[in-house]
C-alpha cells in the first residue's frame, strides 16, 4: 500500500514482478492549488479497499496467496501515511502475516527496477520528487551513501513553486514540461522548417545554476549538495519585472524551458560528477520528477558513453504501491519485520545509509 501523498495505490507482487497495481490519483487537490493533508487522508480512507480489491483480482490472487504487507511508513504527510499503515497493520494482524513499513524514497529505487532488468546495484540512484532530492550510490539492495541531497527545496517542489508563480496550475512538473515544449515547437517554427531545435533551454533567460561551480572539489559537501530555492527566487524575480511590463503571459513558455534547463543542468552535471568520481557506470532515476522528458533527455546526453541510465516508465515514476511491495518484498525475504506498533513518520529516515 502506499497513501505517502496524493495517490492511493496498492499493488501485488512476486518475484517475477507485477502482479496486479491499482492507483487513484486525488485530483480535488487541484482546486487548491496543493495538496491539502485532510482531504488526502481522508480520500485514502475511502479508495484504500476498492484499490487493494482492484489489484487482487488483477493479480488474480486471494487472500490465501498473500504472503507478507509492505506500506509506506514514511516520509510523507502524517495523516495520510496512517490511512496506509492501519490498513496495513489490521490486515497483516488478522491474516497472520508479516508487515514490513517501507521508506517512500528507497521505493522509488525500487520502482526503476520492476521494469528495467539492468537496475541492479552497484548503480548511482537520482531520486527528484516533490519532497526529496537525493544523490546516492547504491552498493548493494539495503546499503546505500548518501552523496548529497538538496539544502531547501526539492526539485519537483521548485516546479511546483515555479510554475504557481507562472499562473500555471497544481501539479506544476508537468505544466512547466508542456511550457517549455510549447517554447521549444515556437522556436522550431521561428527558426524554419531547417531549424531543429537543439534542446529545452529558451537561451533567452540568464538563471542561476545553484551549487553548480567549477571550483567545487570532490571532498566538498557542495560537490554533490543541490539547492533549488535561489533559482526560484530568480524565476519569480523576472516574472515581477515582466509583469510591470505587461508582458509575462508571453514570455511564460520561455521562461518555464529556461528554469527547466537550469534544474536539468544541476541534476545532470551533479549525477556526472558521482558516475565519474565512483567509476559506477548504472545510474537509476526515480521519482515523480522523473517523468520529465527533458531531465530524462539532458541526463543521457550528459552521460554519454560513460554511463548507463535508466528511468522509469511515467506510470512507474509516479507514487505507487508496487514499488513499495517490492521494497517490502526484498525486506521480508532478509527476515526483517515490522512490530505491531509501526507508526507512520513524517521525516523517516532513509534506510541503510553507511
Ligand atoms: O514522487 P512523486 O509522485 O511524489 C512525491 O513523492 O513527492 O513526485 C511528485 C512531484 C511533483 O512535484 C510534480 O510536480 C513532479 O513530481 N512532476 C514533474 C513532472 N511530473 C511530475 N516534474 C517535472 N516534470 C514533470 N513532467
Ligand atoms: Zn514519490
Amino acid at each position: 500500500m502506499e497513501t505517502s501523498c496524493d495517490e492511493t495505490s496498492a499493488a501485488v507482487v512476486d518475484e517475477n514482478g507485477i502482479r496486479g497495481l491499482a492507483i487513484a490519483s486525488q485530483d480535488a487537490h487541484a482546486a487548491f492549488g496543493g495538496v491539502v493533508p485532510e482531504i488526502a487522508a481522508r480520500e485514502h480512507i475511502r479508495s484504500l479497499d476498492a484499490m487493494v480489491r482492484h489489484a487482487m483480482r488483477e493479480a488474480e490472487v486471494d487472500h490465501a496467496d498473500i504472503a507478507g504487507v509492505g506500506v509506506t511508513a514514511g516520509p510523507g504527510l502524517v495523516g495520510a501515511l496512517l490511512a496506509g499503515v492501519n490498513w496495513a497493520k489490521a490486515y497483516a494482524f488478522a491474516r497472520g502475516l508479516p508487515l514490513l513499513g517501507v521508506h517512500h524514497m528507497e521505493g522509488h529505487l525500487f520502482g526503476t527496477a520492476l521494469e528495467h532488468e539492468g537496475a541492479q546495484p552497484p548503480f548511482i540512484g537520482l531520486l527528484v520528487s516533490g519532497g526529496h532530492t537525493l544523490l546516492l550510490e547504491a552498493r548493494a539492495w539495503g546499503r546505500y551513501r548518501l552523496l548529497g541531497q538538496t539544502r531547501d527545496d526539492a526539485a519537483g517542489e521548485a516546479f511546483d513553486k515555479v510554475a504557481r508563480r507562472l499562473g500555471l496550475p497544481y501539479p506544476g512538473g508537468p505544466e512547466i514540461q508542456r511550457a517549455a515544449e510549447r517554447s521549444a515547437a515556437a522556436r522550431g517554427a521561428a527558426a524554419g522548417e531547417a531549424g531543429a531545435v537543439a534542446d529545452g533551454g529558451a537561451g533567452r533567460f540568464r538563471l542561476p545554476r545553484p551549487m553548480l561551480s567549477r571550483r567545487d572539489l570532490p571532498g566538498d559537501a557542495a560537490y554533490y549538495d543541490m539547492s533549488f530555492s535561489g533559482l526560484k527566487t530568480a524565476v519569480a524575480r523576472i516574472a515581477e519585472q515582466l509583469e510591470e511590463q505587461g508582458v509575462l503571459a508571453d514570455a511564460v513558455d520561455d521562461l518555464a524551458a529556461d528554469f527547466q534547463e537550469a534544474v536539468v543542468d544541476v541534476l545532470a552535471e551533479k549525477t556526472r560528477r558521482a558516475v565519474e568520481q565512483t567509476g559506477c557506470r548504472r545510474v537509476v532515476l526515480g521519482g515523480g520528477v522523473a517523468r520529465n522528458s527533458r531531465l530524462r533527455e539532458g541526463l543521457a546526453e550528459r552521460l554519454g558513453s560513460s554511463g548507463e541510465l535508466y528511468a522509469p516508465s511515467p506510470r512507474l515514476a509516479t507514487d505507487n504501491a508496487a514499488m513499495i511491495a517490492a521494497a517490502a518484498r526484498f525486506r521480508l525475504a532478509r527476515g526483517e519485520r515490522s512490530p505491531w506498533s509501526l507508526n507512520a513518520e513524517a521525516a523517516l529516515a532513509f534506510p541503510g545509509l553507511a
